[in-house]
């Protein structure tokens, strides 16, 4: 008998649609287009206008999704939103994310692993299809990253965006769907990128603003040298797990970080250009919608085919660790 796998039937994404340029960016901080080109390789990055809550963003994508799949908001069974600027600590997202789209049948939650938050929803989404439990859900990456930059500090404010991708996870009995993935958590990690204000850790008072706790905090290097060896790790040991090597990767989606970490694993993998999606230099890092909107940008160029091997890769605040390997489905991309 076939094994049920759960098979990314429809992709939607949503990016704002005012923009912000590193020129934009000169004027605020002390830097440089060609110090955020050369350093990052992003060029300009999408936001939204203030006061834009991140359900706002996931139920856009969410839309795209379920118009190109021909269903309706009411057939969906369970919604997963990764993030890490929910609308508010409580509810969670994917209840606003739930009543906004009329998702009157699906229960709900949100999940935090920060630029690994989608790979995770996406294995964790993938378990309820797989055991049969759930015939549809919908996995959410959103992130309004604007709503915690601190744009005093130029070390951060230019590396990130505003944006948005969701898929639909259905059943599928063939050789295609979520083959396998490798997660991991090194927790130790927590102290060189974070938010301290506003948990119970820090509870939002007037010292916690005025020390402005309410924003990301992150010392780059650090966070850059963990990358750079966790994202080729993390790939390299799932290849290996399923006999595959590198030549066997159709396209190499990874999260948008830096392009400097991304072409790194390229090189460690021996990966040619024309396998690896980069579109950093549009959006910036957008946390958690990065992976979905790698594969709208795939899709836009005409890059995935059905049965490809898709390799999905991302390291994020934590440190969290995520690789996913994926036979792809098809979808209708217009
Ligand atoms: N413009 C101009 N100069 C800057 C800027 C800026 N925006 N930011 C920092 N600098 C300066 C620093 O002050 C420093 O100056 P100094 O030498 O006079 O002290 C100099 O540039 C070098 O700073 P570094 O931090 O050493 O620069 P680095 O080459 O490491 O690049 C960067 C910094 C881009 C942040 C890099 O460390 C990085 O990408 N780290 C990973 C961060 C990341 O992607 N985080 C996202 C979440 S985690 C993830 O997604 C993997």
């Amino acid at each position: 008998m076939n094994q049920r796998r759960a098979c990314i039937t429809a992709v939607g994404t949503h990016v704002p649609e005012k923009v912000l340029t590193n020129a934009d960016l000169e004027k605020i901080v002390d830097t440089s287009d060609e110090w955020i080109r050369t350093r990052t390789g992003i060029e300009r990055r999408h936001v939204v206008e203030p006061g834009t809550p991140t359900s706002e963003i996931a139920v856009a994508a969410a839309r795209e999704a379920l118009r190109r799949r021909g269903i309706g908001a009411g057939d969906l069974d369970l919604i997963i939103v990764a993030t890490v600027t929910p609308d508010m600590i409580f509810p969670a997202t994917a209840c606003l994310v739930q009543d906004k789209l009329g998702a009157t049948r699906a229960w709900g939650f949100d999940l935090s692993a920060a630029c690994s938050g989608f790979l995770y929803a996406l294995t964790t989404g993938a378990q309820f299809v797989q055991s049969g439990t759930h015939r549809r859900v919908l996995v959410i990456g959103a992130d309004v990253m604007t709503a915690i930059l601190d744009y005093e500090d130029r070390s951060t404010c230019v590396l990130f965006g505003d944006g948005a991708g969701a898929v639909l996870l259905e059943p599928g009995e063939g050789e295609n769907g979520i083959l396998d993935f490798s997660h991991e958590v090194d927790g130790s990690g927590a102290c060189y990128l974070n938010m301290p204000g506003g948990g119970s850790l820090h509870p939002a008072t007037r010292e916690t603003v005025d020390a402005r706790m309410h924003y990301i905090k992150q010392q780059g290097q650090h966070v850059f040298k963990y990358a750079v060896r966790k994202f080729a790790e993390s790939a390299e040991k799932l290849l290996l797990r399923n006999d595959f090597t590198g030549t066997d990767v159709d396209l190499f989606v990874a999260h948008q970080a830096n392009i400097r970490i991304i072409e790194a694993a390229q090189h460690r993998m021996g990966l040619p250009d024309v396998k690896v999606v980069k579109n950093i230099h549009e959006y910036g890092n957008t946390t958690a919608g990065t992976i979905p909107l790698a594969l709208g940008t795939a899709l836009d160029e005409n890059r995935l085919s059905r049965g490809d091997l898709v390799l999905l890769t991302a390291v994020g605040a934590g440190f969290t660790v995520g690789s996913v390997l994926v036979r792809w489905s098809g979808v209708s991309w217009d």
